[in-house]
């Protein structure tokens, strides 16, 4: 890769991922030489801004949210390789104009790579493709070219296919990076070498042996200053479409044969292929949704909005391997925490010896896998109290990035991502058929609770777990919800 010449053109460059993310990624990627030497960076947004305005907008983002300690010397360095053209995504002689100023900075000689980046506004991905593709601003030439696109990724089966559709118009699948930052979280990918680098969890990982599955991604921040969009979208198409399925799958997932990207994509589309399949009716009976207490005052959100704010559901993975076993996933804005984990509950031992009443439940075994932020893993058991009798106690064995590998050891999704689609390496991204799974499997609750005048979300406190409808949702099935990240042994119970 050293001696390629490489442009990424962001679309969308002034926008919040642009600065928060993707400028500071690409610093760091810089900084770890993780990127070509010859890289230029060329944003394209509306806002009227020069070359060096946009190079300020970014410092900002750097300085702000990268991890590293900077050398602003370094960053100037980079900042040389900044460029900016605005202009409007819809309007076909501004693309071409970008196309333009493309060919100027790479010479004209077609042999340098484009990166595109699309993070925009879905309601631009049509327009956009289409002056893409009139302007010939991405038709291949010697150096390869492939476009990442953000999501979300249509907002239901129908538009995701259309989507595809118009994807195709103008780039191959194999060019095609559709992007899901958890997938470039560290403790994401080690879920895969949790379950598959190590011998004494796979024999047990499955219905003999696993009551539950809880997912958990919650968030402390409310909507925000994302409330417009996230109004029109909601929990289950901001989170669960994409992130919270992504966690499934790497869980459920049978043994992949490598690690290469078909490999690996294969076997996660057979998971989703297996998440039984809902008519609306059945969806709502297996879903909460909630809207903390205040969504509806937030400014930007429609008054009578019955978007989510929170939802929770109980999935089955018919498979030989989970047949029967729910999968709990939730996830909220203006919960108690911001946590992400997921909680495997083993079985109850089969007879209760110890001098206990027959009907003596004993504490189930569980082991956490915790993405963020207290990244690690518990495995919780149960211990003899020194001194009284046979008396039982929950402890846990933990494991935490921090003390093991330091506190920068895990660098930024992002980083990852976009070092692995400058490499041409597509397994942590997201393949067409993945993402028109995905939305088969939420789409009847989408069009359940759409559709019906009589849908009420249930309200929550802002700073809880959620609504205690979610607690009834698990007692069904004789569970409660368990959050273990982020305890330290002494509070186990
Ligand atoms: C984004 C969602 O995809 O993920 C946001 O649009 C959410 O609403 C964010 O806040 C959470 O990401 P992370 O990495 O902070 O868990």
């Amino acid at each position: 890769m050293a001696d390629e010449t490489t442009t990424i053109v962001i679309m969308g460059a002034t926008g919040d991922l642009a600065q928060r993310k993707l400028l500071p990624a690409l610093f760091e990627l810089r900084c770890n030489a993780g990127c070509p030497e010859d890289l230029r960076v060329v944003g394209f947004a509306r806002t009227e801004l020069t070359d060096e305005a946009f190079r300020e907008f970014m410092w900002k983002g750097v300085q702000e949210f990268s991890s590293l300690a900077i050398h602003k010397h370094e960053w100037d360095d980079f900042a040389q390789h900044l460029f900016y053209v605005t202009g409007s995504l819809d309007e076909e002689a501004d693309i071409a104009a970008l196309g333009e100023r493309l060919n100027a900075l790479e010479g004209d000689s077609g042999s340098a790579n484009r990166l595109f980046y699309l993070s925009i506004s879905p309601t631009l991905f049509e327009a956009t493709l289409t002056n893409m593709k009139a302007t010939g601003i991405a038709d291949e030439a010697d150096g390869w070219r492939r476009v990442v696109i953000e999501k979300p990724f249509g907002r239901d089966l129908a538009s995701a296919q259309a989507l595809n559709r118009t994807v195709h118009n103008v780039f191959r699948e194999d060019q095609v990076y559709r992007i899901d930052h958890y997938l470039g979280k560290e403790t994401v990918q080690n879920l895969m070498v949790f379950r598959f680098g190590n011998t004494m969890f796979e024999p047990i990982w499955n219905r003999q042996y696993v009551e539950s599955v809880q997912i958990t991604v919650a968030e402390e921040v409310s909507v925000g200053e994302r409330a417009g969009y996230y109004d029109q979208s909601g929990v289950i198409r901001d989170m669960i479409q994409n992130h919270l399925l992504q966690i499934l799958t790497m869980i459920a997932m049978e043994p992949p044969s490598g690690v290469d990207a078909d490999s690996l994509r294969n076997r996660k589309v057979d998971v989703l292929k297996s998440i039984r399949r809902w008519t609306p009716e059945e969806a709502v009976k297996n879903a909460v949704s909630a809207q903390y207490e205040g969504y509806l005052s937030e400014p930007n959100i429609t008054p009578d909005s019955t978007t989510p704010s929170y939802v929770a559901l109980r999935l089955y993975v018919d498979t030989w391997r989970w047949q029967g076993v729910p999968f709990y996933l939730r996830s909220g804005k203006s919960m108690s925490d911001k946590v992400s984990e997921v909680v495997v509950q083993f079985k109850q031992p089969p007879s209760v010896m110890f001098g206990l009443a027959h009907d003596t439940d004993l504490n189930p075994n569980l082991l956490a896998m915790c993405l963020q932020p207290d990244e690690g893993a518990h495995l919780r058991f149960e211990v003899k109290v020194p001194g009284q009798g046979m008396t039982m106690q929950s402890k846990d064995m933990e494991f935490h990035y921090d003390d093991a590998f330091g506190e920068q050891a895990i660098a930024d999704a992002y980083e990852r991502l976009l070092q692995d689609a400058l490499q041409g390496d597509p397994a942590l991204f997201i393949r067409s058929d993945h993402i028109e799974e995905a939305w088969r499997i939420v789409d009847p609750l989408l069009q359940a609770w759409e559709s019906s005048s009589n849908h009420k979300p249930e309200r929550y406190v802002p700073g809880t777990w959620g609504p205690a409808a979610a607690d009834a949702l698990l007692a069904e099935n004789g569970h409660a919800w368990i959050t273990v990240c982020g305890q330290h042994d002494d509070e186990a119970g």
